[in-house]
């Protein structure tokens, strides 16, 4: 296939759900040894065009997909991928228990020698070489849960790419595979997606991060509401344009106006005044990874977490809650929580917005309204029955606040997108305004609108609380925190405060002490 010519072409391309036009009369095309990328809000209709592609949803009439000039049939996974689309999804599917190889022999089964025998030496070289050939040097053996984020997106990139040895990939489709990574890891990603589109694979690449776009794509196609709204060069945008051409000119007005809308309830309407002071302690804290870690923090105070894979920043909220063992003490306003009873520190007044929703915190089955309460039912007692319209009025409130699309007070939650299934439980901690609130990548998968909403929720909640973030995006822990902890290799490797705390200053720290090389980096963490 020649770099150019139309590795993908769609036309017409719809998918309706009950009730919801999720993507309609789309027009795009990729072409080989081009990275074409795919952005626009929370619901807009990324994932369906991508699960479309996949043959996992059901096409409305007039939708025409080809590859490579082949027509492909309506949902079929199968021919799907005959035809070279290959896919990696934001969940990355990889199982963390297990190596490298065996992760990558997932699909297809592990070479075998002799009847059942399989041949690890053969297999480990393969997968050794295989990321090697994506600029990784991993070792095979390696568990998957020990890598770091982007070297386990490498991992689910060969995956894909090895799957059907004997049809080629033409076309790589990653839904927002950058979630959650650290800027030099998003650096990495991108070196390896520039070494794949040189070999003439064509690229889709859905990202919520406008820079990493520009830096990265050749076209930009964007989504509103289902409906694209313009394909053009990416030299030619800049990231404020882009901002205004996903969220539409009306809401960026809006936007910039600054929002006055509020929330229903408000916990200060209880006119308890539990919310002064909080002040927030820990102390010689430590777990598997983090050692002596201390820190406090008071209400109207926002501290960030930063540090890359491996650093300890994805066991501290854990750790903070109770649901790990740890060591050390942890205090809210002088009293401290006992261990291993996650139960109690919500009693004490601590909330936590985990990472990962979708095995952390949504609960399918339940619809968005009980998703979002369930923390604390109390303000809807009302002479022993729960008010469940006044319970209905804050949660249609903070649907409209957050632009949750999609959601309704009784509606599933499962049919939510992803960045509006995180908004639920951004929600769900928020609205109980609790004495100390942690949030584990807050943002995450979460779009430009949105996102500055969120921030000046947080601010507002920490008005009166105690507010730890943890988070990979450096510019967020610039622009809300007033002091920053650095974590490397488990400690505390610097503590930055008031105008120090700059996003350049949080990447530098991340990395530096280690080897220096971001390669050299990766090397180590493979042989651990
Ligand atoms: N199985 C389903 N049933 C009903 N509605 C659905 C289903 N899956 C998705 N939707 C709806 O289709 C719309 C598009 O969702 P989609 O997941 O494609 O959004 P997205 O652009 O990927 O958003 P995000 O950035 O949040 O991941 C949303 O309104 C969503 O609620
Ligand atoms: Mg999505």
């Amino acid at each position: 296939m020649q770099v150019g010519e139309a590795a993908l072409e769609v036309s017409g391309a719809g998918v309706t759900y009950p009730g919801v036009r999720a993507l309609q009369g789309l027009d795009i095309d990729v072409r080989a040894g081009e990275v074409h990328a795919v952005i626009g809000h929370n619901g807009s209709g990324k994932s369906t065009f991508v699960k479309l592609l996949a043959g996992q949803c059901r096409p409305t009439q007039g939708t025409r997909i080809r590859v490579a000039g082949e027509e492909l049939p309506p949902q079929s996974p199968l021919e799907s991928a005959r035809l070279g689309l290959r896919f990696v999804h934001q969940d990355l599917a990889l199982v963390p228990s297990q190596s490298v190889t065996e992760n990558l022999g997932l699909s297809v089964g592990l070479g075998v020698r002799g009847l059942k025998r399989i041949d690890w030496r053969a297999e480990h070289a393969a997968a050794r070489s295989r990321l090697a050939e994506l600029g990784y040097a991993v070792d095979p053996k390696a568990l998957v849960g020990e890598l770091s984020r982007s070297t386990r997106s490498a991992v689910a990139v060969a995956r894909a790419l090895r799957d059907f040895v004997g049809s080629p990939a033409r076309v790589l489709v990653l839904d927002e595979v950058s979630a959650a990574m650290t800027a030099p890891e998003i650096a990495r990603l991108l070196e390896m997606l520039a070494r794949l589109r040189a070999t003439g694979l064509g690229i889709l690449y859905v990202s919520h991060h406008l820079e990493e776009v520009l830096q990265t794509a050749d076209r930009v196609t964007v989504l509103r509401d289902g409906v694209r709204v313009t394909t053009s060069s990416a030299h030619t945008l800049t990231g404020a344009q882009l901002a205004d051409l996903i969220i539409g000119t009306e809401q960026a007005h809006k936007l910039r106006e600054g929002r006055a809308a509020e929330p229903g309830e408000r916990d200060l309407a209880t006119g308890q005044s539990r919310h002064t002071g909080a002040a927030f302690t820990v102390t010689a804290l430590s777990g598997q990874i983090l050692r002596d870690i201390s820190f406090q923090a008071r209400s109207g105070q926002i501290i960030g977490v930063a540090g890359i894979a491996g650093s300890g920043r994805e066991e501290l909220a854990e750790l903070l809650m109770g649901s790990v063992p740890r060591k050390g003490s942890v205090l809210i306003d002088g009293a401290e929580l006992p261990p291993s009873r996650p139960d109690l520190s919500v009693r004490y007044g601590m909330a936590l917005v985990p990472a990962d929703r979708s095995s952390n915190a949504v609960i399918p089955t339940l619809p968005v309204r009980d998703n979002m309460t369930l923390a604390r039912l109390s303000p809807f007692w009302r002479r022993g029955w729960l008010s469940r319209r006044s319970e209905a009025k804050e949660v249609s409130a903070w649907i409209e606040r957050l632009s949750i699309r999609g959601a309704t007070v009784d509606g599933a939650v499962s049919t939510l997108s992803g960045g509006n299934q995180q908004k639920v439980m951004v929600a769900r901690a928020l609205r109980t305004r609790p004495r100390v609130l942690i949030l584990d990548e807050p943002t995450q998968g979460i779009d430009v609108a949105a996102v500055a909403d969120i921030h000046a929720i947080i601010r507002e909640v920490a008005e009166t609380s105690a507010v730890i973030i943890l988070s990979s995006d450096s510019d967020e822990l610039a622009s809300l925190c007033s002091e920053v902890l650095v974590l490397r290799a488990g400690r505390v490797a610097a503590q930055l405060a008031d105008s120090d705390v700059m996003s350049a200053a949080i990447m530098r720290l991340e990395l530096a002490g280690g080897a220096g090389s971001l390669v050299q980096g990766a090397e180590s963490e493979a042989r651990q």
